[in-house]
């Protein structure tokens, strides 16, 4: 078992990545210590070169978002947690599998017309080309499973198609070079809304500074966005999704910060005299599940050095495997001398 997963140094990383990805690494690399397979985490900065950014602010984010998995749990020791540019395979790779990606697959994927749409300068190339720069990330390591949000099942799919376009085309004669992986999407959380519009997803390049919950909110402004949160003009708490979305999402929430099911923590707010008690629930249940990362964070993220040390490191673990892939990639692919 080989799980990989990869997460954008974009933006201040919010709720929806935390319950729905981040809390999955960590799950993951425990699960791969017991069985003996492998956990590989990567901090993607060529993705986030795809729309509109500033270079110096994208190195802070860097490290921002790697300070944030070290004190979610993710341990250098358990795990291999690296920075995408290191491991200069997955470019490489990524040119070579666009020779089995269709362009109108490109052309379907949903997050190409999301951000294209809010593009007001320049379309790039790179955002077309993303699903196949992710394909690469994945498939360079042989991963079996993808942990991640829902919004991302669409680009599992396509590298699933991607690997298996591949092995017919290039080793049909032989032990198929790819794996095809499975996404991994929780049960719960998979899709957190935002607090402000609960019919749309909590996201960092949509998503308004009220509407999104970030991971290291201070306490106060936590309280704030959750007793502000848009519910509807009943009163009754109750899980429906199409009905009551935001009553929903905070239930869900409710449920992954305690640890319980949606149903359970539904059960418990039968007494509740209205959404003001549900709202102060999911916010105590909420901070007590950031609290301890965002204490952690503040501990870590200022030194530099020791994470680009653990980067460095990471990066070392990652090419050794990413560099036999693409030795078999390559001479598949008549690409390069003969071996
Ligand atoms: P990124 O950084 O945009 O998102 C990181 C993870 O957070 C999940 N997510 C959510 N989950 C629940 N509710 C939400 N509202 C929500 N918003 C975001 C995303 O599904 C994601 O798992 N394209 C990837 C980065 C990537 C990658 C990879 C992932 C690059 N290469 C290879 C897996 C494998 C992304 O969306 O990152």
């Amino acid at each position: 078992m080989r799980i990989f997963s990869g997460i954008q140094p974009t933006g201040r990383k919010h709720l929806g990545n935390y319950v729905g990805a981040i809390r999955q690494y960590v799950a993951g690399q425990e699960r791969a210590v017991e069985a003996g397979g492998d956990a590989i985490f990567c901090i993607v900065d060529l993705h986030a070169t795809t729309v509109q950014y500033d270079p110096a602010e994208l190195r802070e984010r860097l490290y921002d978002t790697t300070a944030l998995l070290l004190a979610a749990g993710l341990d250098p020791a358990r795990c291999v947690l690296f920075r995408q540019s290191d491991v200069q395979e997955h470019a490489e790779l990524c040119w070579l599998l666009c020779s089995v990606t269709a362009h109108g697959d490109l052309n379907r994927m949903h997050q190409f017309k999301d951000k294209s749409a809010q593009q007001r300068e320049l379309v790039s190339a790179g955002l077309f080309l993303y699903p196949t720069l992710m394909a690469a990330d994945v498939l360079a390591y042989r991963a079996t499973e993808v942990p991640v949000g829902d919004d991302q099942r669409q680009h599992v799919e396509l590298m699933r198609d991607i690997a298996l376009r591949f092995n017919a085309r290039f080793a049909a004669e032989r032990e198929p070079v790819l794996v095809v992986p499975e996404h991994r999407i929780p049960e719960v959380g998979a899709r957190i809304m935002d607090l402000q519009e609960p019919t749309r997803k909590m996201s960092t390049s949509s998503s308004s500074v009220e509407g999104t919950l970030y991971v290291l909110e201070e306490p106060a402004a936590l309280v704030k966005k959750f007793k502000r949160a848009v519910t509807d003009s009943d009163n009754e708490i109750r899980f429906d999704r199409a009905a009551k979305p935001g009553v929903s999402n905070l239930l869900e929430l409710l449920a992954v910060a305690r640890g319980t099911t949606i149903a359970d923590a539904q059960a418990s707010m039968a007494d509740a005299r209205g959404y003001g008690d549900l709202k102060l629930a999911t916010a105590e249940a909420v901070d007590g599940l950031l609290a301890p990362v965002r204490e952690r964070y503040a501990e870590l993220r200022p030194d530099e050095a020791a994470i680009e040390e653990a980067l460095g490191a990471g990066a070392e673990k990652a090419r050794a495997i990413a560099s036999g892939v693409l030795a078999d990639v390559r001479e598949v692919m008549g690409v390069g001398p003969r071996r």
